[in-house]
């Protein structure tokens, strides 16, 4: 296995951070190393806000659920999708701009995704821990309205990053075959297999913490399924100008 490799295999969340703050330097190469992505079309339609105001840190430490790390990792990126830039071009050359196509929402926000998982991989290389903070969306009109952003962008999740201060083992993943499928979709040995798996997963838990949770995957994952999911983001969605048409 080589060290790229072996590197996505050791990822796991850092909630918890030293106090050794992160060069300026190494945040604008990881962000750089965002840009390298692919990105759909060659639209680049991901923009990061890096916050360091601390009050802005406790406002959307709040706002994700009272994530406290949110407010005390060393660095908070948020990363947001957005066809902005998309108007402005279009501006420029007089042309007008049909916004708010579903594709559109699509493209900008997988562009916004891999441009973070480049960012995530290229901190974790250097030894920084990183951990995805989606719970912005809990909140995401105050969010929107404290990071100022203009229509056409919306925040897709936050990501904390600093130095580990913990070492929390790595979470289990799904059997291969759950995931990769040959030449067509076929989900006969899914069940048992989701069974095996929710055996490491309980253990994974138990061992992580000391006993406390026993919880399997697909115990997890029901009861995440019977709750409503943010309800109100397809019309605040709407509303920023995407998922129209
Ligand atoms: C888009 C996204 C949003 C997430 N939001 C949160 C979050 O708000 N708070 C949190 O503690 N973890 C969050 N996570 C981390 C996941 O819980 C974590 O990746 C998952 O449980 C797998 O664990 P691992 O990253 O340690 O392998 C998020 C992950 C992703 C990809």
């Amino acid at each position: 296995m080589n060290n790229v490799i072996k590197l996505l295999n050791s990822h796991r969340s850092i909630r918890k951070f030293t106090d050794r703050s992160v060069e300026q330097t190494l945040i604008n190469s990881c962000v750089q190393a965002g840009q390298a992505a692919a990105t759909s079309s060659f639209i680049q339609a991901c923009t990061v806000i890096q916050v360091n105001d601390e009050k802005k840190r406790a406002d959307l430490s709040e706002w994700a659920g009272n994530q406290i790390y949110v407010k005390e990792a060393p660095t908070f990126l948020v990363f947001c999708a957005d066809m902005n830039r998309h108007k402005i071009s279009c501006d420029m050359h007089e042309a007008e701009m049909l916004s708010g196509f579903t594709e559109q929402f699509i493209t900008a926000t997988v562009d916004c995704a891999l441009f973070a998982q480049n960012v995530a991989i290229a901190a974790e290389s250097e030894g920084l821990g990183i951990v995805y903070i989606g719970g912005l969306r809990n909140k995401i009109d105050l969010v929107t309205e404290s990071l100022a952003l203009p229509d056409l962008v919306y925040p897709v999740f936050g990501m904390c990053l600093g130095y580990p201060d913990q070492n929390p083992e790595v979470k289990p993943r799904l059997p291969l075959d759950v995931v990769l499928k040959h030449d067509s979709y076929d989900s006969q040995t899914d069940a048992d297999l989701i069974k095996d798996y929710d055996q490491d997963v309980q253990a994974y838990y138990r061992s992580r913490t000391g006993g406390q949770k026993e919880m399997t995957w697909s115990e997890q994952i029901s009861g995440m399924l019977q709750k409503e999911a943010r309800p109100h983001m397809l019309d605040f969605l709407k509303s920023r100008g995407f998922l129209k048409k």
